[in-house]
């Protein structure tokens, strides 16, 4: 591959930086300074340095993004800010988010390139959690609470699966859906009578979002949290 292609696949900037540090002399293939972006490189076997520093290839990249509210779930859009324009400054090409999260939620969104890993978390059949702290409307009844625990009619042809509420305060819960149905978690609150006013995921899964990642900041998932994924997977 070209050499400007796997510094931007290793996250260190975009292709026109990339480019810019190239020609500065800033990168060695193999001991040796290249000062051309085109040249190509065997992302195997070849030692590629960049401010001193070795990298190597990775296949996929996974990224935890605290999603703020106004941006939407796209990997691009004529209108709106998406959440990959939060990850601009990372060159890789082939990123999307893995499931959505509607314009004014906020919260966990992991980002990849790994299709089949987000093939594996999105599908209905494997019933991965996904854990959401709601705000509503007005304090949750024990009804309504019932009523979320054992399925509610959102207008789908089976009502939702059962979802696991744990109140934080009387108009404060959290709650854990197997499912990702359009505007759900809004949906049920709407069917029992109560509204969701502020919205924000915890968890997919094992990944819990990270309490030290400021709104709109991204990182790379740790080797650890890569396996707390995959371990949900293989449940
Ligand atoms: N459920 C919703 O209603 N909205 C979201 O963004 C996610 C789940």
């Amino acid at each position: 591959m070209r050499l400007d292609k796997f510094l931007c696949d290793c996250g260190l900037g975009t292709r026109s930086q990339i480019k810019k540090d190239i020609k500065a002399g800033l990168v060695t293939v193999n001991g040796h300074m290249v000062k051309k972006p085109e040249q190509h490189v065997n992302e195997e076997v070849d030692r590629i340095e960049y401010r001193g520093q070795i990298y190597r290839h990775e296949k996929y990249v996974y990224y935890m993004l605290h999603k703020p509210a106004g941006v939407v779930s796209a990997t691009q859009d004529r209108h709106e800010r998406t959440v990959l324009n939060l990850l601009e400054d990372v060159g890789r090409e082939g990123l999307f988010p893995v499931g959505r999260l509607d314009k004014d939620t906020e919260g966990l969104m992991l980002i990849t390139d790994d299709g089949a890993l987000a093939h594996e978390l999105l599908s209905p059949a494997k019933h991965v959690e996904k854990e959401y702290e709601c705000h509503l409307a007005s304090p949750l009844t024990p009804t309504q609470q019932a009523q979320l625990e054992q399925g509610v009619d959102i207008g789908e042809k089976a009502l939702t699966r059962p979802a696991a509420v744990q109140m934080l305060t009387g108009d404060k819960m959290t709650l854990t859906i197997t499912e990702g149905k359009f505007h759900q978690v809004k949906r049920m609150l709407h069917a029992v009578g109560n509204e969701v006013v502020y919205l924000k995921r915890l968890r997919m899964g094992n990944l819990m979002l990270d309490p030290a990642l400021a709104k709109g900041a991204y990182r790379k998932l740790t080797e650890e949290e890569l396996n707390l994924v995959r371990a949900t997977m293989r449940r």
